[in-house]
């Protein structure tokens, strides 16, 4: 979450379900349950009975469309190249902008992916879009590899980064390459993210040696909350320009993929991207880095609080859902949900079979 002067990004309660799929298939030829209303008027001889007229029909296979997320059938990805590391690069060279956002679960993944966006960030942001925390402080590496493994499952094309988070890295190195190893073993990622600069250059040059590239995050970087004394713009005098520049240069040795630049002022970033190799991305950094990321949830509205200055909506997505909620509810309420071209309907015989079988039982009653 980022915080310039009480303007918050990526808001605090985000609601995961809002987002997830219904994941129990319906199943057409379940049984009805001992307890059913209809199993306890229908007598066990009579349903022998009408075995005959109900066998092979009651119900059968799913029905083609389920209410769950399609699996395949994706269009353009032969089209696209997997972005790569030395891609990124590339882009840098040509002057070609990237494009980076952060995604957390399988849905939102896979449409950042197929709408050809470059680069995707399970951001430590996490804590607060998915999970509710105050800040990235207290999210762990647990947390963050469920979410980093239903990324990978969505994700063909882009390059998938997955923040380190705050205590991952910390501590010691050995601890630091143990973590970054799950989180590509376990994970799928294929870079890792760490924030600081000059100070964490040796322990991401040992990283980057046992084979896992490094994205560096500068600037801005949440985990420093405390020390920061909050949320602040940085690079704002001469000093902090000048630990700007050294930290950026160290990165760009140490090798890292690219580099992200958070909360700068516009002229620190375009000297930085002029001066590192290594390509820059920013946010609230301005348009002269090599590319721009941005939390998903800011673009999309759903972070239930103002946005920051450099948060631009493209969507909004609280309102599309607040919407379609309010109307599912108002339509059960006023029972115009589900209709009867909503609902599954016994084929004939079977439906001929039941009636003589309710029609006997009627009659048995009498
Ligand atoms: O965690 C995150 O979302 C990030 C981006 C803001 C770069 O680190």
């Amino acid at each position: 979450m980022l915080d310039f002067g009480g303007i918050t990004s990526a808001g605090s309660a985000w609601e995961s379900r809002l987002f997830s799929v219904a994941s129990e298939k319906m199943v057409g030829d379940k049984q009805p349950s001992t307890n059913s209303p209809l199993t306890a008027t229908i007598t066990l001889s009579i349903l022998e009975d009408a075995e005959q007229a109900l066998s092979g029909r009651a119900g059968g296979a799913l029905e083609d469309n389920m209410s769950v997320t399609p699996i395949g059938g994706r269009l353009h990805d032969e089209l696209r190249r997997k972005v790569t590391t030395a891609s990124l690069r590339e882009q840098k060279l040509r002057h070609e902008p990237i494009t980076c956002l952060t995604a957390y679960d399988y849905a939102t993944a896979r449409l950042v992916d197929e709408a050809g966006i470059e680069m995707i960030l399970v951001g430590d942001s996490l804590a607060q879009t998915m999970l509710g925390y105050e800040n990235t402080l207290s999210v762990t590496v647990d947390e963050m590899l469920h979410h980093v493994k239903a990324v990978r499952r969505a994700v063909k094309n882009a390059l998938l980064l997955a923040d380190m988070p705050y205590g991952s890295y910390q501590i010691d190195s050995e601890d630091a390459l143990r973590n970054a190893t799950r989180f590509v073993k376990e994970g799928g990622a294929e870079v890792v993210k760490i924030e600081g600069g000059e100070k964490r250059a040796d322990l991401i040059r040992r990283i980057i040696d046992a084979e896992i590239p490094v994205a560096g995050h500068i600037g801005l970087t949440p985990q420093s909350v405390n020390v920061m004394g909050g949320y602040k713009v940085q690079g704002k005098n001469l000093s902090g320009i000048e630990h700007l520049m050294r930290d950026a240069v160290a990165l760009d040795r140490a090798g890292v993929a690219c580099i992200v630049l958070e909360g700068i002022p516009r002229e620190v970033a375009a000297m930085i991207t002029a001066e590192v190799g290594t390509p820059t991305i920013g946010i609230g950094a301005g348009p002269e880095c090599d590319g721009q990321v941005l939390v998903i949830h800011d673009l999309v509205n759903l972070t239930f609080a103002p946005a920051a200055k450099f948060v631009r909506r493209y969507g909004d997505a609280a309102g599309v859902i607040s919407q379609a909620v309010q109307g599912f509810r108002a339509d059960v309420k006023s029972l115009q949900y589900p209709s009867d071209e909503e609902s599954y309907h016994l084929p004939k015989e079977t439906k001929a079979g039941l009636d003589m079988v309710l029609a006997r039982k009627r009659a048995m009653q009498r």
